[in-house]
């Protein structure tokens, strides 16, 4: 039986034939999962405000989700280029805000961070989950953050507060839709070592005149620690995404998967 599951003619992941868009694809753990569904069989159409060179036009198009206009761009093309999608990862979140407690978070901020981590999810459901119910099959996964559980209240109340809300919104998408087929999940990363977070621990090091190991630890310790002494990397969080998002997880809908290293200190 396990001799089947490892077979290159059956591989355990299978995801040929489907159609995915995946928001946030060019960089950190996006780009990882744009790699990896490619090279599981999937068609993939991707997004970000700009187009590094190395990505093919053919898979990406260019929209800033913060506006709803960008959201109607994007779904317009992917119902153009690929008539519908069958798996839709929201990537797309990430937050700009001050540090300073709650006291620096003006509504500008705060409508930001909603903006970033909320309405691109809430637009591009709208726009595309009808017609997953009308065919009665689809997996929508929205990528949360262990945040939402565990805010830092200096530095990222309101990005904490906007996933939080994403969220409460995909379980209430769950409930609604899953009886008709379509599944909802959450992806709840903790510190993912992204090119991002790459050059914050750097530079975060290079203030106290220490190596990058500096500036990783300085951050597992503003988290409480990270039990597996690492962060999570981007083809992790690809990787259970991929698995979600295929048939092997036909019966998971409506929950979450932290993948955090053990950062979250509670059941
Ligand atoms: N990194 C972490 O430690 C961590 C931890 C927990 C949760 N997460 C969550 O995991 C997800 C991925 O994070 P990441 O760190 O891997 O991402 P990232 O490396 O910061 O990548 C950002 C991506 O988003 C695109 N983007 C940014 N603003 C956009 C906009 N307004 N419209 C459209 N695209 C935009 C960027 O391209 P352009 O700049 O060209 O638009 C790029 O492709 C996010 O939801 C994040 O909240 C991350």
């Amino acid at each position: 039986m396990s001799a089947g599951f490892q077979s290159s003619a059956h591989p355990f992941l299978d995801l040929s034939g489907k159609r995915a868009l995946i928001t946030s694809g060019t960089r950190g753990a996006g780009a990882a999962t744009v790699s990896l569904f490619q090279g599981l069989g999937a068609e993939v159409l991707t997004t970000a405000r700009t187009k590094p060179e190395a990505v093919s036009p053919s898979l990406f198009v260019a929209a800033d989700l913060t506006s709803a206009h960008g959201c109607a761009t994007l779904a317009e093309a992917v119902n153009e280029r690929m008539g519908g999608v069958d798996i839709m990862v929201h990537m797309l979140g990430g937050s700009s805000a001050p540090a300073g407690g709650f006291q620096v978070l003006g509504d500008d901020i705060w409508r930001r961070e909603l903006d970033l981590n909320l309405m691109p999810a809430v637009r591009l459901d709208r726009e595309l989950v009808p017609a997953m119910v009308a065919r009665g099959s689809g997996v929508v996964i929205h990528v949360t953050s262990i945040q939402r559980q565990l805010p830092l209240p200096e530095a990222t109340t309101a990005y904490a507060a906007a996933k939080a809300a994403l969220t409460t919104y995909s379980k209430s998408l769950s409930k609604q839709v899953s009886p008709q087929g379509v599944r909802v999940v959450r992806v709840s990363p903790g510190w993912i070592e992204t090119e991002a977070a790459v050059e914050f621990a750097t530079r975060l090091a290079a203030g106290h005149g220490g190596d990058i190991a500096v500036g990783k630890k300085m951050i597992m310790d503003s988290l409480g620690g990270i039990p597996i002494g690492r962060p999570t990397t981007p083809g992790e969080v690809a990787s259970l995404i991929a698995f979600l998002a295929s048939g092997r997880a036909g019966s998971i809908t409506g929950t979450e998967y932290v993948i955090d290293g053990g950062t979250v200190p509670t059941v």
